[in-house]
């Protein structure tokens, strides 16, 4: 593999120029959590697009209240800011459009096999690859969103916990390469910034649930879907116009969940 190199923060800030996401950006050496300190921004009234990017978070979060691991110089850890104009109920809509930039961008460097798993993650494989955290935020003035985002670029096994090792992957790693980041980060905001724009123009809502579906292998699987305690199991059959993912049970009962963990059940006979 190439040695790493620091990325290329003039090349990205020219490159996401009169684009909302990205339109001010502040990179960290090491902090908390760059959700944390974009949601402070956002409650002090900071605009939409602010981003935030730390080498290293030392208290990186993810779902279900869990660590996510960041270590300095071998992934990407961001967050930036929205204040879309989207109903409250249609807000899931956003971790799709994050899933579909992601989900995008990553194929570009590994077509094979990357797929989004709903509601948040990207899985090479199989294996997470990278993983999204949006938080609402009302407690400012001005409502938003702040968007999190954590990406294993470089690492290799090794850098990963041995509870995740079996679970967790790398871009490098599935492409035998070392990343540029520069040229990854400025592919994905762009992206971001495409798919945020189509969002709020016509016909943004069905285009985005339609193109999430394309990147998808959860359809006609047979899933269990864990949310708070209880288990339900079926197949998954489609997504919702909130982005819901549907799930068709024997008895042939459809239900939308709004969140959960999915996994792949292997025990499935109908
Ligand atoms: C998940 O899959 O559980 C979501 C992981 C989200 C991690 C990112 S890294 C950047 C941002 N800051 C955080 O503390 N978390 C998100």
């Amino acid at each position: 593999m190439r040695p790493l190199t620091p990325i290329d923060w003039p090349q990205i800030k020219e490159s996401v120029t009169g684009l909302p996401i990205g339109s001010s950006i502040l990179t960290y050496d090491s902090i908390e959590s760059t959700n944390d300190l974009a949601k402070h921004y956002l409650e002090s009234g900071s605009d939409e697009g602010l981003l935030i990017f730390a080498e290293q978070q030392t208290q990186g979060r993810g779902r279900l209240g869990r660590q996510w691991v960041s270590l300095p110089g071998l992934g990407m850890y961001f967050s930036f800011i929205l204040r879309p104009e989207l109903s409250p109920e249609k807000l899931p809509l956003l971790t799709l459009m994050a899933g579909l930039a992601l989900v995008s961008t990553i194929s570009a460097y590994c077509p094979q096999n990357t797929k989004v798993k709903w509601p948040n993650d990207v899985l090479i494989y199989g294996k997470k690859v990278c993983g999204i955290l949006c938080e609402l935020c009302t407690s400012g003035s001005k409502p938003g969103i702040v968007v999190g985002i954590g990406i294993n670029v470089n690492h290799t096994q090794d850098h990963f916990p041995t509870e995740i090792k079996s679970l967790a992957t790398s871009i490098a790693l599935e492409k035998s390469d070392s990343i540029n980041r520069t040229e990854l980060l400025s592919s994905l905001i762009l992206s971001l910034n495409r798919e945020y724009l189509s969002l709020q123009s016509e016909g943004g809502e069905s285009r985005l649930l339609k193109n999430w579906s394309k990147h998808t292998n959860l359809w006609g699987r047979h899933v269990s879907l864990t949310k708070a305690g209880t288990v339900y199991s079926g197949k998954a059959t489609r997504l919702d116009s909130f982005g819901n993912l549907i799930i068709r049970d024997e008895s042939g009962q459809e239900t939308a969940f709004n969140g959960g963990e999915v996994s792949f059940r292997k025990d499935s006979n109908f």
